[in-house]
């Protein structure tokens, strides 16, 4: 099994319109509507492949436009597949839409992986976005269809501004993984290596982050930190189970480690080196025995 740190592209999702890569003029049409006293109602549609930044932009603009203090009642965010009847449409959200924002902002109602509602409660959204009231902001979120179609009937489509997320440019890919290692610690990548995961990941941030992770020691020189958050790793999964005669022997090994480490800090301090790097690559070889069926 590879070893895999679930939080890093979680980490990594931008919680700012200015930190998303790639999506201009999004950001600069909802940054020209924002503020303007004669905007009253919208709705966006992004539609596209994986890992473009679909989920993430909803909620940045969701807290842009609903206040934070009340967005725990004028903010509200459906997985598609969670709305199957058309009730759902017609009583609960028709209702929420319609009552008037708790705070000094919009409602806004998200609903992520659109495509995933029941065909009736697709077509309940005509007449909803239709006749709500004012400072109302509708997101869906949707992937294609096989044919590369959006998933809904035209009139559906035509109360949205449709907004494309493509596959981020090669440019956008390179920013967002220089953004990464340097975060982690992990120095510069070579630009071979950014050649390599832009090919690979074909736009989807999501899997270049992954494969960033895989390939990090070959970005040569690493922070002591990484090693402090290798060695923390290492101890969640150590501290999982019992031990036993594996995890003994694991404690051993991560003792040498950690006389590595402190070896290497006397050494070379806080500079970044590619011992660090091997020390980190031990903690996670060793946390890989760990998990291992
Ligand atoms: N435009 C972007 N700018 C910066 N980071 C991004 C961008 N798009 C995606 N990411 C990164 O990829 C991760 C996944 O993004 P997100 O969940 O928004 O994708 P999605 O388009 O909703 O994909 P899916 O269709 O699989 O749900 C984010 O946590 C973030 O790390
Ligand atoms: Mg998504």
């Amino acid at each position: 099994m590879f070893y895999r740190n679930p939080e890093l592209y979680e980490k990594y999702r931008p919680q700012t319109l200015d930190e998303l890569v790639g999506r201009e003029s999004l950001v600069n049409y909802i940054k020209s509507h924002l503020g303007d006293p004669n905007y009253g109602r919208d709705a966006l549609m992004f539609v596209g492949e994986s890992g473009t930044g679909k989920t993430t932009t909803a909620r940045i603009i969701g807290s842009l436009y609903a206040d934070q203090d009340t967005a725990a009642f004028d903010y509200r965010e459906f997985p598609g597949a969670r709305i199957g009847t058309i009730d759902i449409v017609r009583e609960d959200i028709s209702y929420w839409i319609r009552t008037y924002p708790m705070g000094k902002k919009w409602k806004v109602l998200v609903i992520d992986e659109a495509q995933g509602m029941s065909q009736p409660a697709k077509e309940a959204f005509l007449d909803l976005i239709e006749n709500s009231p004012e400072h109302r902001l509708f997101i869906f979120t949707a992937t294609r269809t096989a044919e590369g179609k959006i998933p809904f009937s035209k009139p559906l489509t035509s109360r949205f501004k449709v907004f494309p997320f493509d596959p981020l440019p090669a440019w956008a890919v390179a920013t967002f993984l220089q953004r990464v290692a340097a975060g982690e610690g992990w120095g510069t990548v070579p630009s071979d290596v950014i050649q390599t995961i832009i090919l690979e990941a074909q736009g989807n941030l999501r899997n270049a982050i992954q494969m960033l992770e895989m390939r990090r020691f070959e970005t040569g020189t690493v922070l002591p930190q990484a090693v402090m958050d290798a060695f923390q790793r290492f101890k969640t999964i150590y501290g999982k189970k019992e031990p036993d005669d594996q995890r003994v022997q694991a404690l051993r090994t991560c003792g040498v480690l950690w006389k590595r480490f402190q070896d290497e800090l006397a050494r070379g301090g806080s500079a970044p080196s590619t011992a660090y790097g091997e020390i980190v690559q031990g903690f996670e070889a060793l946390a890989r025995t760990l998990e291992a069926p």
